[in-house]
């Protein structure tokens, strides 16, 4: 009896992960060129980096070769605070995994997400799709803008770009 109720468990726990891919929204990853966030606009990070909430990173510039210091200090940071939710392949966790992520989504919607997910919880109905298939709200983890850039480096670095 026992047994029967811990396979229907992980059944059901099977069925929840399988429900949030994450890997079901195609958005255009059109790269755009130019420089840093847009300081002018809305409140600008702070020396440390922080966000406030009414401020979006706009542009993210791109380098191939990818920065391999960035890439390192990505990874560290990914360790410690993100892939005891997040794999680095596609299988959820409890979030997406982040194979591919760096195609489906926007290089700003990633820094963005990683930096201020309660702004982009509250706007931006991709997040707010997500946030409905992963029934799990992503806590703020105190990430500057800086370190949200190594970490995308590190995705891109994960998905396969030199
Ligand atoms: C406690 C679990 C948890 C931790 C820790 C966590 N996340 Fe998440 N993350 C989630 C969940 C759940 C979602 C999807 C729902 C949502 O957005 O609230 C998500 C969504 C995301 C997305 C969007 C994924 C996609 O497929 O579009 C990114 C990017 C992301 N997280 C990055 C990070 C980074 C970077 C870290 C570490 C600094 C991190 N997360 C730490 C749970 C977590």
């Amino acid at each position: 009896m026992q047994k029967i109720t811990q396979i229907l468990g992980i059944l059901i726990l099977g069925f929840i992960l399988q429900s949030c891919s994450g890997s079901g929204t195609t958005t255009e990853n059109t790269t755009t060129p130019v420089g840093k966030p847009d300081a002018e606009e809305g409140g600008a990070p702070d020396a440390s980096g922080k966000v406030s909430p009414d401020y979006a990173i706009k542009e993210v510039e791109l380098t191939i070769p990818l920065e391999a210091g960035m890439v390192e200090e990505g990874k560290t940071i990914s360790e410690m605070k993100c892939t005891s939710c997040h794999s680095l392949a596609e299988n959820r966790l409890v979030g997406p995994g982040w194979k591919g992520i760096t195609t489906r989504r926007k290089p700003e919607w990633i820094m963005n997400m990683i930096t201020n997910v309660d702004m982009m919880l509250a706007e931006d109905e991709e997040a707010q799709k997500m946030l409905e298939e992963c029934l799990v709200r992503m806590p703020n983890q105190n990430i500057t803008v800086a370190e949200s850039r190594s970490i995308l480096e590190f995705m891109r670095h994960n998905d396969g770009v030199q």
